[in-house]
């Protein structure tokens, strides 16, 4: 593996973090205060091509690589978070089910608009009682005619009510629980479908987390995804390419925490000396800085594997467990070095503390993630 990164991905670290400085900070107190959603980011996002990085130019991407979308999602977190997940939820599992698993007709009609911005996709697994066990959802959908006719509901879905174009799983064959998923291309304004109660969330606060109601939705049969009783493998596959956006947006969380942190404790004077060098906050920061240094490697070991055709399933559980576990770790601590002005929202490190911890839920539990490489490792 080259720890270099190409001048390609240099560049687009460089573009990314200008854009997210400029541009996405004068924005945050608006959606941390309102929890208004940045449409106007995302709109500038889409001029700069960064809504479809990695897909290929004839879908309308800007055709880069894996790991550079990767380096996007890490720098946007920095900054925002939630700018992070919108975009990674966006492309990992919004528009890249279409584009590896549609037809071409699909693909021509979806990809080319997620990719350019002019949609933006979501994902819909999760159910009320269908977190972890995703095998266990209920909502059905039934071939009539030249339709499917999909009745149930999803929960906590990222991006939901802004998105236009929904990948929603659904059994097609009740009682087979894994082998009976199917996946659907959900347009917003498909009869029968719509868009349940906003979450009031602990942070990510200006990410739209919607529930999802299919009530006879009426879903044309060229929407399904691949073939029926695909869904969960289709799922499963692009869930182990988002675990690694995830796993960057932690990364980019926990670099934020630590600078801040850093800053502060260069300058904050007790007992007569900067906080930074008295060991106890050293050494924070040397265990904060070590952590990171470890996450970034596997986070970038997991894309790097990815561009070189590979399925990295037990990397992007490993990289996100450790990304995230240092994003929320990282975070207390930068809370605790800057005592209580932490605790109060004049400085950024309670709001990183708060996105922080979702990384260790959302796209699969920190725990999902020691099952998945466990299984691997068992295999
Ligand atoms: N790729 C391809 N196929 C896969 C796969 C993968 N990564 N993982 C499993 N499969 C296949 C298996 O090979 C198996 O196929 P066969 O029967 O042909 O052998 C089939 O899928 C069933 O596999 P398992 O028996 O392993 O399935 P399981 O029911 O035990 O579940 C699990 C496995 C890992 C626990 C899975 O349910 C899981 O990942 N749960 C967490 C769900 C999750 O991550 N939800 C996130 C929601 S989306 C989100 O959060 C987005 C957001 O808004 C930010």
């Amino acid at each position: 593996m080259n720890l270099r990164f190409t001048n390609e991905q240099e560049m687009m670290r460089k573009m990314v973090r200008e854009f997210a400085e400029e541009q996405i900070t004068p924005f945050i107190d608006e959606m941390e205060t309102h929890e208004t959603f940045p449409e106007s980011i995302i709109k500038k996002m889409s001029e700069l091509g960064l809504m479809g990085i990695p897909i290929p130019e004839k879908y309308g991407g800007a055709a880069m690589d894996f790991t550079s979308y990767i380096i996007a999602i890490h720098e946007l977190s920095k900054v925002s978070a939630t700018i992070g997940v919108i975009l990674s939820v966006h492309t990992s599992v919004g528009t890249n089910p279409i584009l590896y698993f549609g037809t071409e007709e699909q693909k021509k009609k979806y990809v080319t608009k997620l990719a350019t911005g002019t949609y933006l996709g979501a994902f819909g697994l999760t159910e009320p009682s269908a977190g972890s066990d995703a095998a266990a959802l209920k909502t059905t959908a039934v071939k009539k005619g030249d339709h499917y006719v999909l009745n149930g509901s999803k929960v906590f879905i990222t991006n939901g009510g802004e998105a236009d174009t929904y990948i929603v799983f659904a059994t097609t064959a009740p009682g087979t629980k894994a082998k009976g998923i199917s996946a659907f291309i959900v347009e917003k304004d498909t009869p029968g479908f719509k868009v349940g109660k906003k979450e009031k969330k602990m942070g990510l606060n200006g990410s739209n987390t919607t529930e999802l109601i299919l009530e006879n939705a009426l879903v044309p049969a060229e929407n399904l995804l691949g073939k029926e009783g695909d869904g969960f493998k289709i799922a499963m596959a692009n869930l182990d390419f988002g675990r690694i956006g995830i796993a960057a947006q932690s990364l980019g969380i926990a670099e934020a925490a630590f600078e801040a942190a850093t800053n502060y404790a260069k300058q904050r004077k007790q007992f007569g000396k900067a906080i930074g060098t008295q060991q106890a906050v050293a050494f924070k920061l040397a265990d904060m800085a070590t952590k990171i240094e470890a996450a970034k490697l596997l986070t970038y070991r997991a894309a790097h594997l990815k561009d070189n055709g590979k399925r990295p399933r037990q990397e992007a559980s490993m990289a996100k467990l450790y990304a995230s576990k240092t994003a929320m770790e990282t975070a207390i601590e930068a809370v605790q070095i800057f005592g209580g002005y932490g605790y109060t929202k004049e400085y950024p490190v309670e709001r990183y503390f708060r996105d922080a911890k979702v990384c260790e839920i959302y796209e699969g539990t920190s725990e999902i993630q020691r099952l998945v490489i466990s299984k691997q490792l068992l295999n």
